[in-house]
């Protein structure tokens, strides 16, 4: 049974382009693994969506990634859904299912010594808890930053506009004189630079994606599921418009993302069932 499911993909998705950074670090970590990603542009941004809506979807795209695509484990790649979706998932999936909340917490606990954690998200994540649950004694602020998406999709991750925004939503951060700051949103790693600049130098910024790839590789190892030898497929599929998946995840992935499938969101609705 595990020698036949060794066989199928990872299976990644995120609200939309954000989950593309934890696809670049599963496949430099694990080269030889089939890839399948599944990014929700139709109905991207979840962070500020309610939490019924966005474990709704994410069964949905669970499903399409388990059935339709085959996954052997399913990575949740987007904090949000991460924050509120991952209890229903593991119900729901029979493959494992492995968040960025609990890698990026863990990432970030190792990081820091006798001062605090931080952690910035979208309105939903830090409105979920799930992060400070997960930094136990370890938390310090939690701080949703809104507008810092959109600066990213749009390209615009430098410059005195973009800095003024993480400024006027960090103050909180700068504040509270955390250590570590856990960059808890798929897109902030893109803004770091002036994420870093605007904290200061002596705090340490993380980010979940790769502890989400040494978990992947763990658990596939423990679980007799990993694969070796040739480099593996990448299949990437959206909801919304494969042209702008394509213009705006190509800037973003560091590679080539191939032909990209559209599933329309009706497609998606169908795998639908009792428990969403
Ligand atoms: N992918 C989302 C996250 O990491 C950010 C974008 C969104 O709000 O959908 O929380």
């Amino acid at each position: 049974m595990a020698a036949e499911r060794a066989h199928g993909p990872i299976g990644v998705f995120d609200s939309g382009f954000g989950g593309l950074n934890i696809l670049a670090a599963l496949r430099d970590l694990l080269p030889s693994e089939d890839l399948v990603y599944f990014g929700d542009s139709a109905r991207s941004p979840y962070g500020s969506r309610p939490a019924d809506e966005v474990v709704r979807f994410s069964l949905e795209i669970g499903r399409w990634l388990v059935d339709e695509a085959g996954s052997k484990l399913v990575v949740v790649g987007c904090n949000t859904a991460s924050a509120v979706a991952l209890d229903a998932l593991r119900a729901e999936l029979a493959v494992p299912v492995i968040g960025v909340v609990g890698a990026g917490a863990r990432a970030a606990r190792r990081c820091v010594g006798s001062g605090r954690v931080g952690v910035i998200g979208t309105e939903r994540t830090i409105a979920s808890g799930a992060y400070q649950r997960a930094l136990a004694d370890d938390a310090g602020v939690a701080v949703a930053c809104p507008g810092l998406v959109e600066f990213v999709e749009a390209g615009q991750t430098t410059g005195p506009a973009v800095r003024a925004v993480i400024a006027d939503r960090l103050a909180p951060v700068v504040d509270a004189g955390v250590e570590v700051l856990l960059l808890g949103c798929t897109h902030y790693p893109y803004l770091a630079r002036e994420i870093q600049a605007v904290v200061g130098e002596q705090v340490t910024l993380v980010s979940p994606a790769e502890e989400a790839a040494f978990e992947v590789a763990q658990r596939l190892g423990a679980d007799g599921l990993a694969r070796s030898g040739a480099v593996g497929s990448l299949r990437v599929a959206c909801s919304g418009d494969p042209v702008v998946f394509r213009e705006i995840g190509g800037r973003l992935f560091p590679g080539e993302l191939g032909a990209i499938e559209q599933v329309p969101v009706e497609a998606l609705e169908c795998r639908r069932t009792r428990s969403a």
